[in-house]
């Protein structure tokens, strides 16, 4: 038994590096982020000679906030340091902790891992920070990620006392800068006062990304984190047309990162489209059987026949006219009589409004009809396994 697990710990993997495929990891470089960095930039010029800055970034689930941010973050200290100025960067999630205290209680451990996490208040652990930036002739660079937490809980005294430190310690080159991120728009929850600091005008607003973006990051994602030749590009264009309906980078990663696990527990040496699949219908677990008893039978005929094609191929895509072919010989087979072209187009369509399979142009230059099929939600084998029971 021992040996069996010895054997699978060090059988040899598609993953060069498992850390790459965290979800805190931060490459150095982030593609398609690069107005956003800039645009930060040229707000937190001002930082550089001692003055303090605020922003506050938003964006959906997954679209670089706070990987941009700590990116961001740490070329500032990096090019500050350059010019003799200290600064200390430190990054709390609101979500973990949600209150005033507890937001101070993270900053002052950064300085100083003793600090007794009872007994001293707010205004007390303001005034511990003050004499620590003070005694370093350090700036502050707090990052409240997951802001609207912090809001929702213990409402923007906090974030009007930091912003406030600055008045009076404008002499002493403490200057206390803060970037609050999250979701959704936060200022509507500022209190008047916290708001009356924070210039509205800084904010960097980051969309979803689109289906090539993703591409990118995940073939970055590829790079730094498998092994040479171990992902078909193929895959990558699957993970970056399944994710593209949420335009989140973390599940587009996520996907990768499971597909390569499947890929290892196969002992394959390539990550194939079929692996993509796998690892989307783990995440997917809202599956299909329920959907599929409400198709008809040559809808179902039709979906067996495109993940015929796709298991045997092993390829992210189908084409229409292959899988139009082994429609006939599956009807054959279930001693049915195939539908004519027009009808076959409307089980197609029928198939995709109902989310099985996504259709999009074969992009090769064909003229004509012929479309590329995937499927985005489920291993081939695994549906065609489904069907066949349902035909029967
Ligand atoms: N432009 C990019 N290039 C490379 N990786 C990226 C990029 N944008 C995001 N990522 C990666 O995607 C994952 C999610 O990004 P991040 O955690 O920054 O999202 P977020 O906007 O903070 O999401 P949430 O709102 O859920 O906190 C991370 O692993 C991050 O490294
Ligand atoms: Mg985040």
């Amino acid at each position: 038994m021992g040996s069996i697990i010895e054997d699978e710990m060090f059988s040899s993997s598609v993953i060069k590096d498992l850390h790459a495929l965290d979800f805190d990891y931060v490459p150095n470089e982030l593609p398609h982020r690069t107005e956003q960095l800039k645009k930060l930039a040229q707000m937190f010029k001002p930082v550089v000679i001692d003055i303090a800055q605020n922003a506050f970034i938003r964006g959906p689930v997954g679209t670089g906030k706070t990987a941009m941010t700590k990116h961001f973050c740490q070329s500032l200290v990096q090019i500050a340091r350059k010019q003799g100025k200290i600064i200390e960067y430190i990054h709390i999630n609101c979500r973990k902790r949600s209150t005033s205290a507890m937001v101070l209680l993270g900053v002052l451990n950064h300085f100083d891992s003793r600090f007794p996490d009872r007994g001293f208040s707010v205004q007390e652990m303001l005034q511990v920070l003050r004499t620590h930036l003070q005694r370093k002739e350090a700036q502050l660079l707090l990052v409240l990620d997951e802001v609207d937490a912090l809001l929702k809980k213990d409402g923007s005294n906090l974030i009007y006392d930091l912003t406030r430190f600055n008045d009076e310690t404008m002499k002493t080159t403490t200057p206390v800068s803060v970037i609050m991120i999250s979701q959704k728009d936060v200022f509507t929850d500022l209190e008047a006062a916290a708001l009356s600091t924070f210039k509205r005008s800084n904010v960097v607003v980051l969309e979803k990304y689109t289906r090539d973006e993703l591409y990118d990051i995940v073939r970055q994602r590829v790079s730094l984190a498998f092994h040479a030749n171990t992902v078909l590009a193929e895959s990558v264009d699957l993970i970056a047309d399944i994710a593209s309906e949420f335009g989140d980078a973390r599940f587009s990663i996520e996907l990768l990162w499971k597909a390569g696990m499947y890929a290892d527990e196969k002992h394959a040496k390539q990550v194939v489209p079929e692996h993509v699949r796998a690892a989307k219908a783990e995440t997917f677990t809202i599956v299909t059987e329920t959907k599929l008893k409400n198709l008809g039978k040559h809808q179902l005929l039709t979906l067996l026949s495109i993940a015929k094609r796709l298991q045997k191929e092993g390829s992210a895509y189908a084409n229409t006219g292959e899988v139009e072919k082994t429609y006939a010989i599956t009807c054959e087979e279930y001693t049915e009589e195939a539908r004519a072209h027009t009808m076959f187009w409307n089980y197609l369509k029928e198939i995709e409004q109902a989310g099985f399979i996504k259709v999009k142009p074969s992009g090769k230059g064909q003229v004509g009809s012929s479309q590329l099929i995937s499927l985005p939600d489920i291993p081939a084998e695994v549906l065609r396994g489904k069907l066949e029971e349902l035909l029967t």
